[in-house]
Formats: structure tokens, sequence, C-alpha cells
């Protein structure tokens, strides 16, 4: 007779995630060869891992390829041109567009040939800095043709941030657009694209602009180029440029600890396979199927799951310019989800929360078809017990069925997922407030600071033991010793993650939020450093300190502490050099950082050997219980004074 109990029992050898988890930890070399061949490759690899140069790796090390040919042109050459590629949804332009395979291929090969002919080639840096708009698209992809390595810049940052970029990147060409159109206002991008470019050492040598009609810009002879005329002049497509495995694709830059960004790069093979195994297993997605990603193309969300996980896996993608409210109104995800047939929906808990203030019963999602959806992705920050309870209720009352919504943890560092509920291999029970599971390839785990592994449901540093899978970060641009420093040498064998988490008896990763001064405003990755600099700046401030304090809408909101060079403001004149300060912080980072909150303190609270004690400021403004004052503070009188003030915007707190 059977035994009953192996028959209903999965074995872990039968279980798919158990499968690919022991498989990827104990053979990573055949596990992820395996993998590489969902890619067509002009030159196959024949080895995975190239450890020659740890702790840092690459992979692929013999295999040569073009990103853009498998994401555009083998699905054409597979039969499939007529099928959707990309579903631009503009519900600020009153804009919906379907462009096929065979229409995509066609307008990035041109485009290609356009920058081709203007000089740009393989190892060329193109610097982009444009809104939601196929353009942007087809100019990443056209950079991946040519061999290019495209750098996004999202368009909140200023022109500062911008140039910042430029210098670094020291790009051949800049492709931007007229303007972005937000919630409540058209921004000019030009001006700021013609002042980041004044502030900029590295002049780049033309740029390209998307004139729109909401606001043409000025162009300039001899250095503007009209996209528009440019493609109508470009009527021959340009072939696709081989590439070595390890070549970069893309440098996107990312919040670090101190004011100067970190430039992620991004290789070629690695990542193309790494993102093609992803789609099925990870989102179960797969030819035919349609992704809604709700993100920008500014962040690695918008590289990964707005372009190149869906056109490589052969999945339709929804590119949308709007927000989750105010574009017109909060239905607007739903309506895009009925409309285009999305399967797999994903976005920011931010989105989730403001949608849920301005609709608490969720009658916008009653009142759309949602039938297509299979999973609700959530990512850019915790998803926290609240927002998730929220919206799983929701989507049952609205569809009558129980959708999945997954948080999942990453980085722009990873590029893809660290940690989810992995749908396409599982579905594993959620608990809320955990991103589940390690993804496999990701050997996860908690130390402390001395780097000892705690007991399971002990928080602590996450880290992921070397090496990390493909598809995660090469190096920070043209900087390999800042990579190791930054993310390698905290503990020997391990990439440091930034975040403070655990992982439970049942192997539930939990992740908490930034160890560092890295602070998640509206899904947004900034760093406090960067706000301190543009706040030290002002004649006035003789010292200040920019802390994240949590809130309930936005996951935290920047708040600075500022001393002042010539002693405590008479408060007539405090409000206005608030404002001026508010105002120099929007000018030198952008109006993504939000800055509102700026207090006037005679002193800030250090430790004996002049660390200024950030963490514990935060805490207290959180209004945590448990606040552990370090022995080594200099004057604890400095932070008792403080206390007050502190704890004076202590609001809401995210539910937990
Ligand atoms: N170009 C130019 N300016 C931009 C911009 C862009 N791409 N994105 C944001 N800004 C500006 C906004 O207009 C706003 O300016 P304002 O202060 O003059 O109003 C400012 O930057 C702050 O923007 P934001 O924090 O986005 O606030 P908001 O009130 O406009 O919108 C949300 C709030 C929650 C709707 C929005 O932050 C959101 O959709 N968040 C989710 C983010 C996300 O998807 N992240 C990706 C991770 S997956
Ligand atoms: P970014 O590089 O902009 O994607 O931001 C990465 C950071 O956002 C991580 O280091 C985390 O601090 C946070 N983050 C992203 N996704 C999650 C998640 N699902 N849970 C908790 N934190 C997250």
């Amino acid at each position: 007779m059977a035994d009953q109990r192996t028959a209903q029992t999965p074995t872990p050898a039968e279980d798919p995630y158990e499968a690919a988890a022991r498989a990827a930890a104990e053979d990573p070399e055949r596990y992820w060869l395996e993998a590489a061949a969902a890619i067509d490759w002009v030159k196959a690899p024949t080895r995975a891992l190239d450890d020659t140069r740890a702790p840092i790796y690459r992979w692929f090390p013999d295999g040569e390829l073009n990103v853009c040919y498998n994401a555009l042109d083998r699905h054409v050459a597979a039969g499939r041109g007529d099928d959707a590629a990309l579903v631009y949804d503009s519900p600020v332009t009153g804009t919906q567009r379907t462009y096929t395979y065979a229409e995509l291929t066609d307008l990035t090969a041109r485009f290609a040939r356009a920058l081709a002919d203007r000089g740009v080639a393989k190892g060329d840096r193109v610097i982009i800095y444009m809104p939601m708009i196929p353009e942007a698209v087809i100019t990443m992809l056209a950079c991946a043709r040519l061999g290019a390595i495209h750098s996004v810049v999202f368009g909140g940052f200023s022109a500062k941030e911008l140039a910042v970029r430029i210098d670094d990147t020291a790009p051949r060409a800049v492709v931007s657009a007229s303007c972005g159109i937000e919630r409540t206002r058209v921004i000019e991008y030009k001006p700021l694209l013609d002042r980041a470019i004044e502030l900029a050492e590295a002049k780049p040598e033309f740029s390209v602009v998307v004139q729109r009609p909401q606001a043409p810009a000025q162009l300039r002879a001899g250095f503007d180029l009209d996209f528009a005329e440019l493609m109508a002049a470009t009527p021959e497509g340009a072939p696709c440029t081989t590439v070595r495995s390890t070549d970069e694709l893309y440098v996107l830059y990312t919040s670090g600890t101190t004011g100067k960004p970190k430039g992620i790069v991004r290789d070629s093979g690695g990542y193309a396979t790494a993102l093609a195994w992803s789609m099925p297993h990870l989102f179960g997605l797969r030819p035919g199927d349609t992704m809604f990603t709700a993100s920008d193309v500014g962040w690695v969300v918008g590289h990964s799951y707005i372009v190149y996980g869906p056109l490589l896996a052969g999945v339709t993608t929804v590119l949308f310019e709007g927000k989750p409210i105010g574009t017109p109104d909060a239905s607007t995800f739903f309506r895009v989800i009925a409309d285009h047939g999305a399967n797999v929906f994903f976005a920011a808990p931010t989105a989730m929360r403001v949608i849920r203030k301005e609709d608490p019963d969720g009658e916008f999602m009653k009142s759309h078809d949602l039938s297509s959806i299979r999973a609700w992705f959530m990512a850019g920050e915790r998803l926290d017990p609240g927002t998730y309870e929220w919206t799983t209720q929701k989507l049952k009352e609205a569809t009558g069925r129980d959708i999945p919504v997954i948080d999942n943890w990453w980085q722009t560092e990873t590029g893809w997922p660290i940690a989810t509920n992995p749908i396409g291999l599982r579905t594993f029970p959620l608990k809320p407030g955990s991103p589940t599971k390690p993804v496999p390839g990701y050997a996860i785990e908690v130390l402390d600071a001395a780097g000892e592994p705690v007991p399971a449901g002990t928080e602590g540093l996450v880290v992921v033991r070397l090496p990390l899978p493909p598809g995660t970060m090469a190096t920070v641009w043209g900087d390999d010793e800042r990579y190791v420093s930054s993310y390698l040498s905290a503990f020997d064998g391990y990439y440091l993650s930034g975040d403070g988490g655990m992982v439970d008896e049942d192997g539930y990763v939990y992740v908490m939020g930034r160890t560092d001064d890295v602070i998640n405003v509206s899904g947004h990755r900034l760093s406090t450093g960067t706000m301190e600099a543009a706040l030290a700046s002002h004649p006035a401030v003789a010292e200040c300190a920019v802390i994240g304090v949590e809130d309930p809408t936005t996951g935290q909101v920047p708040r600075a502490l500022v001393v002042l060079g010539g002693g405590q403001a008479a408060e007539s004149d405090a409000q206005a050099l608030r404002d001026e300060l508010v105002a120099r912080v929007r000018e030198q980072v952008g109006p993504v950082a939000a800055l509102k909150r700026i207090d006037f303190v005679p002193a800030l609270p250090k430790t004996r050997s002049g660390k200024i004690l950030r963490k514990t400021m935060r805490e207290l403004a959180d209004g945590r219980a448990d606040v552990v004052v370090p022995s080594t503070i200099e004057d604890p009188a400095v932070l008792d004074g403080l206390r007050e003030v502190l704890a004076s915007t202590t609001g809401e707190r995210p539910a937990n």
C-alpha cells in the first residue's frame, strides 16, 4: 500500500522552490549556466562565475550577446512582431498607444542609428533625463543596441544633481524632453538640463530633446537636436552591436551615505539572465502576459520591471505616465489594469497608502474589472502590515478572489528581488511584515555588529554571502575601491545590504529599515548627507543634521535640526530663514527631497569622537519607548534639551 504521508507531503526534492534554492547554492555554476539558456547569445558562455577578482565577481565571462536584441528583435524573429510590446498610458496627456514588438524594434533601431551617426558607440555613456514617455524606453534600448551605456536620471532631481551625474559618467550625449507633467504642474526639463550642462565640467557633445506640446523648448542650434526630426531623417535602423556579457549595460545612481551618489554598474549577460529567470519564477509571467509596474524609469524598479524584464521575457509592459492619485483621481491604477488586462501589478506601498486615504473603502477597486490580475507586488520600502491587510481585503472584496499581495525586498544594487514570495515556483503562506523567503541564489544571513550570526528571530544587520547571483551590481562606476569599501569590506565574504532585519524560525525574512543615513520617502531613496550638504552651504548654518522620521503615508519624511552660526534667530527671522533653507534643498537636491520641517537648535548631540547621534535622534522623533542613548555620548544635556523638540513631530506611525 502506498505511503499516504509520502504521497501527500512534497519532499524537498519535489518542491520547486527548495530544489531551485538548493541547486543555486550547491552548484551555482551549473544552475546559472542553465538559466542563461533563456537568452540568445552570440557566443554562448561556457562558464558562469568568474571569481578571479574576488570579492568582485563577474558572470558569464566568455559570453557575448546584445541585450536589445534579446528584448526586441528576437521576438520579432520568432513571429511575435505583431504582439504588443509596450502600452503607453498617460492620463496626464489623455494618450493611450500600443507599440508592437515590430514597431518598437523599428523605432529603437532607427534612434540607435541616429545616435550612432553622431558618434555614439560601444562603451560611450548617454544620460537620459526624461519623463515617462515611450521615447525614454526607446532611448534606453537604443543605447543597449549600440553597446552604449545609459544612465537614467530621475526627473525629480535638480540641475545640480544632474550635473554631478554628468560629471561622473562624462556622457557623449544627453537625451531629454522639453517637459514632464506632474500632478499639479508642467515641469520644464530643458532649463534644468541647460543649467546642469553649464554646471558640469564634463561637456556632452550634443543633446536630443523630445518636444512636447505642453511646453516646447528653445533648442540651441548646433547642440540640441529635435528627437522627432532626427527620427524622420533616419529611415534605416542600426544593427545590434555584440558586447561581452561583462560589458556595462547601464549605470544607475543611488543615494549613499555620503553626499556623492554611487553609480551602480549593471553588466549585460548576468542581468539579462537574472531578469529572464525572474519573470516566470518570481512574477509568474510568460510571453503574452501583461505587466503593469507603476514606478519610474529613473528608478531600478523601472529599469528591471518596466523595461528590461518584461521585454526580455516577451511580456507586454505598461508604461504609465501619472501618479496614484490626482491623475485624475485614486481610480487611475485600477482603470489602467482594466483597460489593458494587466496580469501583474507592481508599485510602492506608499501608492496604496495614498489611495487608501482618498478611497478608504476601496470603491474604485470595486468599480473596475480586475479579473485579469493574478498577483499584486509591492517594493521600494517595507510593506507595513496595515497596508498589506487593507490591500488584500479590498482586492478580495473587489474580485471575490484571494489575490496574493507580495512584498519583495531589493535595492538598486541588486537589480532584482533578494527576498520575495516566489509564486512561479511556490506560493508560501504570507506573514504580514515579511517579504517571505530568500530568492534562490541569495544566501541571506543576519549578523551582529561584530559579524557574528544572530539567533533566528533576532534583529541585526542583513547581509548576503558572496558571491551575489547574476544581475547584481558589478561595481561602482569607475571606482572598484568604493564598491569594496562600501559593500564588501564590513564582513569578510559578505555583501552588506545596509538594511536591518531578521530571519525567523521558518526562514522568513524581515527587513525593518536602513541602518545608515539613507532614508526612504514615498518610495524614493534619498541621502540625508546630500540634504545636509545643501543646508550647510547656507552662510547662516553652522552645523546641521537631517534625519528620516516615520510618517504614516510616505514611510519616512526628512526633518532637519540646524545650529545657526550667529546663535538662535529671532522668531520673526526664523520663518524667513526656514523658507530659504527649504528652497535651497529643493534647488540643490530636487523637489523630490520633500524637506519641509526645520528646527533651529542650540547644539547637536554627539559622541565623544564627534559623531552626530542621528540614530538616537531619529528614535526619539519616532516616539520609540526603547531608545538606548550610547554610553559614548559627549554631553547628555544636549540630547535632553532636544527631547521635546524631537517628540513634537511624533505623529501617527504606520501600523505595525
Ligand atoms: N519629475 C519632476 N518632478 C517630480 C518628479 C519627476 N519625475 N517626481 C516627483 N516630482 C516632484 C513632484 O512634482 C513634487 O513637487 P512639488 O513639491 O512641487 O509638488 C515633488 O517632486 C515631490 O514629489 P512626490 O514625493 O512624488 O510627491 P507627490 O505629492 O507629487 O506624490 C505620491 C506623492 C505618493 C503620489 C508619489 O510620491 C508616488 O507615486 N510615490 C511612489 C513612488 C514610486 O513608485 N517609487 C518607485 C519605487 S517602486
Ligand atoms: P532602492 O535602491 O531605491 O530600491 O532602495 C532600496 C532600499 O529600499 C532598501 O535598502 C530598503 O531599505 C528599502 N526597501 C526596498 N524594498 C523593501 C521592502 N520590500 N521591504 C523593506 N525595505 C525595502
